[in-house]
């Protein structure tokens, strides 16, 4: 398996030196009286392979989407190289670098894995995509888009409809289609999940391969693959951060284990996100 060179772009205009990739104050988010994100500061820095674990409910997502922009917070910030992008729609993050991968899959599944790379690539430039135009007439793109999957399992998978590729591949397909906007920080949320051990295998192999400049945030349930792609993890519970360090020194944390467990019962309360008393 190749590096996918030249798919991390390099510094922009509006980076502060020596800033972390990406940077949270305190943020939190509410829904109506639950507690999703409760008061999260984190600092991931450049080229870092990070990951985020926690037990189901634990906030991970609705982290994610208020880094991706899907949400906006209730109160804190994130920046992304020094900048403050908090008030920035998705749109905007991803044209600054910051790409993702959804829990949930999103590809086209009635078109083929090169269609689908190519509407992404084609995403980044300033022509607008025709419908009544032939695939044919986006050459240019559709080889940059060859070159993308060149190297990985899909290079041979070319011309296959989503719909029929195997869940690892529709898996390794959203990275790609996440590189193809040539992040300088990827969000991958739980990319090994629902995987044969054969398949996270590949996933891992991949994520392993990915340009060391690319910052990587993951989240993951497998211990095993995160433990094969990230150094550095934090630990999400009840929407807050209790613990963050090498991924050596987390995997044996008893507090972690026991949050994975079902143990944790911090101050008596139930397994699950915080709620405000009174709150519906
Ligand atoms: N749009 C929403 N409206 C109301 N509640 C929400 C919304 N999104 C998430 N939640 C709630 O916030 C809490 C955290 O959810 P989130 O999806 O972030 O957890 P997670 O850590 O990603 O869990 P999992 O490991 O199962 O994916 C959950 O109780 C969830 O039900
Ligand atoms: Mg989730």
């Amino acid at each position: 398996m190749t590096t996918p060179a030249g798919h991390a772009r390099a510094g922009g205009a509006g980076d502060a030196p020596g800033q972390p990739a990406l940077e949270t104050h305190s943020l939190c988010r509410r829904f109506h009286g639950l507690t999703a994100v409760a008061d999260v500061s984190l600092k991931v820095a450049p080229g870092a392979r990070f990951g985020i674990i926690g037990p189901n409910g634990a906030g991970k997502t609705t982290l994610f989407n208020m880094l991706s922009g899907e949400l906006r917070p209730t109160s804190g910030s994130v920046s992304l190289f020094g900048r403050d992008i908090t008030a920035l729609p998705p749109y905007r993050r991803v044209a600054l670098g910051l790409g993702r991968t959804f829990q949930i899959t999103r590809v086209f599944s009635d078109l083929t894995v090169l269609e689908n790379l190519t509407l992404a690539l084609h995403g980044l430039s300033r022509t607008k995509l025709s419908l009544l135009r032939p695939w044919r007439g986006y050459r240019r793109v559709m080889a940059e888009a060859a070159e993308l999957a060149a190297g990985f399992g899909l290079a041979g998978r070319l011309t296959v409809v989503a719909a029929e590729l195997s869940h690892g591949e529709l898996r390794e397909l959203e990275v790609l289609l996440a590189l193809a906007l040539k992040p300088r920080v990827l969000l991958l949320d739980e990319p090994a999940a629902g995987l044969s051990p054969a398949e996270r295998g590949d996933i891992q192999a991949l994520l392993r391969s990915l340009p060391p400049e690319l910052t990587l945030v993951m989240i993951e349930h497998d211990m095993d693959v995160l433990r094969g792609v990230v150094d550095f993890t934090a630990v999400l519970h009840l929407g807050a951060l209790v613990a963050q360090g090498p991924m050596r020194e987390i995997q044996h944390d008893e507090r972690v284990r026991e949050l994975y467990l079902g143990r944790a019962r911090p101050g008596g309360e139930p397994a699950g996100p915080a709620r405000e008393a009174g709150a519906p």
